[in-house]
Order: C-alpha cells, then sequence, then structure tokens
C-alpha cells in the first residue's frame, strides 16, 4: 500500500509538539508493517539547522493561490535506517521564518502559507510515478487537502483511486480565517458553506477535512468520544457526531528508539529497570548541575514538561504551587514555553522558591528528556487531552504520571490501588475535578505512596515493563487504510 503523510511538522526536522513525535514514527512503523510511505512536510529555516542530510531533488513546480503563483522547491531527505522516503516543500516566502506558526501570535499569513502546503503536496503527489493509494492527513493545517482531492484533483491519475484519512490531534486548533482567504484556495465560493468549509463566517480548514475526508481518526478513543459533544468539540461536535461511522480513536505509540533510557543519549547514565534507582539518582545530579544548584535536592522530584497552555492545566498546577511549595514535600522542576502570562505567573512562582521550584522557559529536548530521567513524578493535569505522549514517556523512564482522567489520559494510564497494583496494571495517579484541590489531593497520594519503598519499586517496575511501542498503533491505521481502500468514497454532504 502507498501512503503519503502530510504533516506541518516531524521530528527530527521540526517540532513543537506531540504531532512531531506521531508524524515522525508512525511512518517507520507502517514501513514495518509493508506499506511503502512517503512523509511530506514543509521545509521550515530550522529544518536546515539541524544538520540533517537534506538535498535538492532538482524537482520544482509552480502553485496557484488565487490570483498569485508561488513555486514549490522540492528537497529530500534520507535518514540513517528509514525506510520510508521524506519529502521537503520549500519556498521561501511562506517558510524560511524563525518559527513554524508565529511566536507569541500566529503569523498572519498562516492561510496562505498551508494553502500552499497542503496544495503543493497534492501537486507532489500528482507528480508520482505510482498511484497513491493513502493521502493521510494531519490537523488543520493539511484540512484542506481532502477538499482539493475530492473537488480538483480527481482527474489525476495517480490520485484518482487514493483516499484521504484526516487525523485530529487537536480541536482547539481549527485554521479560521477570514471569508476572504477562500480566494487563495481556488475553490468555488459555492463551497463556502455551513455544510462544508464555512463556520461562522470564517474559512474553518479543520471542518474541511472533517466533511471531505473519506475516514476520520483521533489520537485515543475517549477523546474520539469526547468530541462528538460539547465543549470536547470546540463548536464543531455535530459536524463530528455526524461522521461517527467513519470517526475512530487511535491511540499513539512511542518512539521506543528516541525514548529509551538505555540507550538516551541525552542523559548522563543509562538504566534500566534493574539500576533505575542509580539511573534516576545520576540524571537528578546532572539536572541539579544544570539548573544551578551545587547539589540535588533529596526531597521527590515532581515535574512537568509540555506546552504552557490552558490545556495543559498550568493554572491548577500554578494554584497547587502557590499552597504546597513551601511544604518541603518536594522539589518542582517545569519546563514548557507557550503563553507569556503563564510563563510571567511561573517565573514568579520560582523566584519565590528558590529552594523548591525550578522553572524553566524554553523549547529544550535534551532537558526533557533529563527530567524525565531525573523525576519521580510527573504532573498532566490536562483540562482536555487528546492523547498525551508525555506519561507515555514517563512510563518508559521509570517516572509515575499523576494525570487528569481525560482523553487520552483515561486510555493510557490505570489509578493505582491495591487491586490494580496487584493486578499489574497499575501506572499512575488519576484525579477527575479539574481543580486544583483535586490535583493536590493526588499528588499528596503519590507523595504518600512513595514512602513506601518497596510498593513504589514494584510500581516503577510495571510501568517500565509496558509496551507503548507504535507496532499496535500501526496496525490499526493498516487497518484502517485497507477499510478505506476498499470502500466507496465517503459522500460529501450537498450544498444545493
Ligand atoms: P502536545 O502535543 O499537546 O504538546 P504531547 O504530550 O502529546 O502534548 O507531546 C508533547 C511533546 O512535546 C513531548 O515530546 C514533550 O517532551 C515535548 N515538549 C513539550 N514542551 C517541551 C519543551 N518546552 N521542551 C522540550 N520538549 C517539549
Ligand atoms: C496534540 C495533543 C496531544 C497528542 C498530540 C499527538 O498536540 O494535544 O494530546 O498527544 O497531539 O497526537
Amino acid at each position: 500500500m502507498r501512503v503519503f503523510q502530510l504533516t506541518s511538522e516531524a521530528t527530527p526536522f521540526a517540532k513543537t509538539g506531540g504531532l512531531a513525535d506521531v508524524a515522525g514514527a508512525l511512518p517507520g512503523a507502517l514501513e514495518r508493517l509493508g506499506c511503502e510511505v512517503t512523509l511530506v512536510l514543509p521545509a521550515y529555516r530550522e529544518v536546515f539547522a539541524r544538520g540533517l542530510p537534506i538535498e535538492p531533488t532538482g524537482l520544482r513546480f509552480p502553485v496557484t493561490l488565487g490570483s498569485r503563483i508561488h513555486e514549490a522547491t522540492i528537497f529530500s531527505c534520507q535518514l540513517p535506517q528509514a525506510a520510508s522516503r521524506i519529502l521537503l516543500i520549500g519556498n521561501d516566502h511562506c517558510f524560511d521564518r524563525d518559527s513554524l506558526y508565529g511566536g507569541g501570535e500566529d503569523f498572519a499569513d498562516n492561510a496562505e502559507r498551508f494553502i500552499f502546503f497542503s496544495r503543493a503536496a497534492l501537486e507532489l503527489a500528482a507528480r508520482q510515478p505510482e498511484p497513491v493509494d493513502i493521502i493521510h492527513c494531519h490537523d488543520w493545517q493539511t484540512g484542506l487537502v481532502p477538499a482539493y482531492h475530492k473537488l480538483l484533483y480527481q482527474e489525476e491519475p495517480t490520485l484518482s483511486r487514493a483516499r484521504t484519512v484526516l487525523t485530529i490531534h487537536n480541536m482547539a486548533y481549527q485554521g479560521r480565517f477570514w471569508h476572504w482567504d477562500m480566494l487563495l484556495t481556488g475553490f468555488h465560493w459555492r463551497h463556502f458553506h455551513w455544510k462544508q468549509l464555512e463556520f461562522y463566517g470564517q474559512l474553518n480548514m479543520l471542518k474541511a477535512g472533517i466533511v471531505f475526508a473519506d475516514k476520520l481518526t483521533t489520537v485515543s478513543p475517549t477523546y474520539a468520544q469526547e468530541i462528538q459533544a460539547a465543549p470536547g468539540g470546540c463548536g464543531l461536535e455535530e459536524v463530528l457526531a455526524g461522521r461517527a461511522d467513519d470517526l475512530s480513536g487511535i491511540v499513539n505509540g512511542i518512539d521506543t528508539d528516541t525514548w529509551n533510557p538505555c540507550t538516551d543519549p541525552h542523559i548522563p547514565r543509562h538504566y534500566g529497570a534493574e539500576d533505575v534507582a542509580d539511573g534516576k539518582y545520576t540524571a537528578r545530579v546532572a539536572l541539579a548541575a544544570r539548573l544551578g544548584h551545587a547539589a540535588p535536592d533529596e526531597r521527590p522530584l515532581v515535574a512537568f514538561v509540555g506546552r504552557l497552555a490552558e490545556q495543559k492545566g498550568v493554572r491548577l498546577i500554578l494554584e497547587m504551587l502557590g499552597r504546597m511549595a513551601g511544604s518541603g514535600l518536594a522539589h518542582v522542576v517545569i519546563l514548557g514555553t507557550g503563553d507569556p502570562v503563564l510563563e510571567e505567573s511561573l517565573k514568579t512562582v520560582a523566584a519565590a522558591h528558590p529552594d523548591a521550584v525550578d522553572v524553566v522557559i524554553g523549547f529544550d529536548e535534551t532537558l526533557a528528556h533529563l527530567i524525565q530521567a531525573a523525576a519521580d513524578i510527573l504532573l498532566m493535569p490536562s483540562q482536555y487531552e487528546p492523547c498525551g505522549l508525555a506519561q507515555l514517556y514517563a512510563f518508559r523512564y521509570g517516572t509515575i504520571p499523576v494525570v487528569r482522567a481525560t482523553g487520552g489520559l483515561v486510555d493510557t494510564v490505570v489509578n493505582v490501588t491495591d487491586q490494580t497494583l496487584d493486578a499489574g496494571t497499575a501506572s499512575g495517579f488519576v484525579f477527575d475535578e479539574f481543580t486544583s484541590a483535586a490535583l493536590e489531593e493526588a499528588v499528596r497520594r503519590a507523595l504518600a505512596a512513595m514512602q513506601d519503598q518497596a510498593r513504589w519499586a514494584r510500581l516503577v517496575g510495571q510501568v517500565m515493563a509496558q509496551d507503548w511501542s507504535w507496532e499496535t498503533s500501526a496496525r490499526h491505521y493498516l487497518d484502517l487504510y485497507a477499510q478505506a481502500a476498499a470502500a466507496s468514497p465517503a459522500a460529501v454532504p450537498a450544498i444545493d
């Protein structure tokens, strides 16, 4: 099966969050199951700064955006040990910038940039010598692709048999733009209709994907349910519920080579389940040095690594720290970047409690790995969480997550009780209510559990033995591709 994966970010090229990890690892897992995968992403400025073997292919073609023409320049990259083909779409006007989507604020021309990328990706697929079976899109940045495929690219010999799959990683980011951006898409105005591309007077790219794709997935079964009702659907719940038969949830896997304490180049001493205590201690010494402390704190280390966004429950952490930071019960380390208000608030807490709270603002891959290795407990008090990868990385490093029962966290973390511990399924401390009191109660439960060292060691051993590698999830995608390929294209709601 020939699969085109279209994404706005993928490790090791460009990353702002979990989408990059998924798009970077899924192609390899599909290749191992016999698919032939081409991964397509934008050739951002940062892609060229990473020392990767990126070569020009010599292929260039024009892409029409309304009355303008942008040229696409295609690069390729062969990564060691990767069978999948990687193609990057270059255009200096769109992608030679200092960030992926904009710094504090989104770039004003993001509609143009991703209309260009979506259309160029289909033009690229259309130029392949062999027919493409599946075009798999991710998130709003490629949401227009299924619409292009059904409305404008049906006659292309390599694309006419293809089916489109859209994976939704986060309903809160929909790519909503002013209606005049319709002119850049090349679609007829009649598609600017509430049953298709229009949403409250705007062009909505994620909605376009939801309406036009043959199959829809999201990144956990629980989130697949949540988004079919308010507030999870972020306004598109009825559109999603209308496609319930084609919508499924497939939990993300993790890249077990990148996130492996036995081989991780970012940590000072490799470790496995047998020597986790030593491995964590050495990581903690390195982390303390990195954070400017003379020696590591003896208290339990509680960590947060993630985007500083309301979604991630950072407010709950702030409120909890306001009450607990002075208690002496734990040392807290936070790594993140995002909302400037949350960044400032966190810095203020750290300044008030220099011996109990460390806050690092920034995106730092090495530090993310070091923190996962050093920490005892990882906080994920998310308001909503489509899947979440940080908790799966935590398992691998013997770090126990404290999570709110939402989305993929429900599907991946089993609350610690005597029964679940005996059954070997316990994996974290789960709380329900989105309040800092509920978070604090769960953190206190986790800290209390650490007092019984033998019991804690058993829990750590159990989570480290769990298998969250991509194989199972990739099989689900493969089954879905086969279903999509065997079925007729999904019908699009009529607008006349
Ligand atoms: P989301 O995609 O919603 O941000 P996930 O848990 O799925 O959440 O994935 C987040 C990914 O981004 C993880 O690989 C995590 O380590 C990484 N990450 C998030 N923030 C940072 C940061 N400030 N520095 C380094 N890595 C980060
Ligand atoms: C999104 C979600 C996160 C998920 C990631 C990868 O960014 O917020 O929960 O793990 O995508 O699918």
